[in-house]
């Protein structure tokens, strides 16, 4: 049992007993808290007043950088202006003018926008929406869903169900029936040390047909894949591996959802992926940069034709038993529209897509690091392996989370003994090899 009557050991003043901390080792944060008190531009600000630099944009969030002002007021303006109206049955005009935005965003057939909060809560979302319009248009046999190893897709029942995480899924049960799983697409012999996407691999999509034949096409709602896995580790999807998943699908009438909770919003130097890779899947999730972290919101876009059918029966009925109290909150509504007008005004997508090659470069460059086993890059991101300890896999990893910290000032984020990166698109070129830099050291310290 936690030793509530101990001091905390660094100088924060809150009694840190209380809060169970989600998807923290909560033991060992509360012996040594990575305390943040503020942020500003590609910084944090530590409890003991350190500036440390953003490797991770928060959590894959903070794509505009941090403290912006136009997003913080546009909050305040519209927390003054309407606080919270209900979703159900009412409307605001900002939920309207940002769904519109969002279409113009996305690529063409995808213009229906439902509003959520995470995206969590995406992925279930869009899962429902397969289940329920295969239901409507006489297809109900098709139940199953697809997901693929290493994926993750957040922690409700259907994202930890087609996850592909064990340590996520294993305390919960049977989570949902009928789910099943690709393979991944990593295979370190063959694509170590990738730059972009992988030339080995299209062929894992193959097992799609697999897993058709083994359970029938007409038993299958849906397809769900990150364009790339960001939390297991940044897993680039490998040449030709999405749209030969694209044709299989389509052949089936099977459903194609994408995550883009992480590689939408600038990630990868578009938009969304799915422009990246000329592949345009049925629903595409999104959430995090989609206020740039500063309002939880989420959403699934929708092609037309989806939409379309569940737009019959008597008018005055609700079309999709499904939403949230917070679908499309004033605040978060006001947070992206603002955040929409930073990414535009300053071209940080185009500056990704720049940014790609020097942050490549960049990350590289650690390749003769002790224990380096696999840098991975694409887009503003990059993936490196550290070989694990004999004896403790995931603790060196996790050294360097915490001593990136305390002693290097640099966020980062871990997946096991892999590091993250994927620092905010206003990063400069000198922050970028600082970063490089800092990581040397870190590589080093944990050896
Ligand atoms: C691809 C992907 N999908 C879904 C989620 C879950 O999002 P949230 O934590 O907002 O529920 C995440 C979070 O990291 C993610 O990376």
């Amino acid at each position: 049992m936690l030793d509530k009557s101990s001091a905390p050991a660094v100088n924060v003043p809150n009694d840190l007993a209380a809060f169970w901390m989600p998807f923290t080792a909560n033991r060992s944060f509360k012996q040594a808290p990575k305390m943040i008190v503020g942020a500003k531009d590609m910084h944090y600000v530590t409890s003991d007043g350190r500036k440390v630099i953003d490797g991770a944009s928060g959590m894959w969030c903070s794509n505009a950088g941090h403290g912006r002002k136009e997003i913080s007021a546009a909050i305040a303006k519209q927390a003054e202006e309407l606080d919270f109206s209900p979703p159900f049955q009412f409307g605001q005009p900002k939920a309207f003018e940002l769904a519109s935005r969002i279409v113009d965003l996305a690529p063409a057939g995808l213009e229906q926008v439902f509003f959520c909060n995470s995206g969590s809560e995406a992925a279930d979302t869009a899962m429902k929406i397969a289940l329920a319009y295969h239901q409507i248009r006489g297809e109900g046999g098709r139940t199953r869903f697809i997901g693929r190893e290493r994926g993750y897709h957040g922690v409700g029942f259907g994202g930890t169900a087609v996850g592909g995480i064990g340590a996520n899924r294993k305390m919960f049960g049977s989570l949902i029936a009928g789910v099943d799983h690709l393979p991944a697409t990593y295979d370190r012999a063959k694509q170590a040390f990738s730059i972009g996407e992988p030339e080995y691999g299209a062929h894992f999509a193959e097992a799609l047909e697999g897993l058709v034949a083994l359970h029938g096409a007409n038993s299958i709602a849906a397809v769900i894949v990150e364009p790339m896995s960001g939390s297991t580790g940044v897993l680039p999807a490998p040449k030709g591996y999405l749209k030969r998943l694209r044709e299989i699908t389509q052949k089936h009438g099977i459903l194609l959802i994408f995550d883009e909770v992480i590689t939408g919003y600038g990630r990868l130097g578009y938009a969304f992926a799915s422009e990246r890779y000329g592949v345009t899947p049925d629903l595409l999730t999104f959430a995090k940069g989609v206020t740039n972290g500063a309002v939880p919101m989420g959403g699934v876009l929708v092609r037309d034709a989806i939409h379309d059918a569940f737009m019959t029966g008597p008018e005055h009925a609700c079309e999709l038993y499904h939403g949230y109290t917070y679908s499309a909150h004033p605040l978060a509504c006001a947070a992206a529209l603002a955040t929409l007008d930073i990414y535009r005004d300053e071209k940080l997508f185009e500056r990704s897509l720049k940014l790609e090659p020097v942050m490549a470069q960049a990350m590289m460059s650690l390749k003769n690091e002790p224990n380096v086993v696999d840098i991975r890059t694409v887009g503003l991101t990059a993936g490196i392996d550290l070989a694990p300890r004999a004896d403790a896999p995931g603790t060196r990893g996790y050294d360097a989370l915490n001593r990136g910290f305390h002693e290097f000032d640099l966020m980062m984020r871990i997946s096991g003994d892999t590091l993250a990166l994927t620092p905010p698109l206003i990063v400069s070129e000198e922050q970028i090899g600082e970063i490089a830099e800092k990581l040397s050291r870190i590589i080093r310290a944990v050896a």
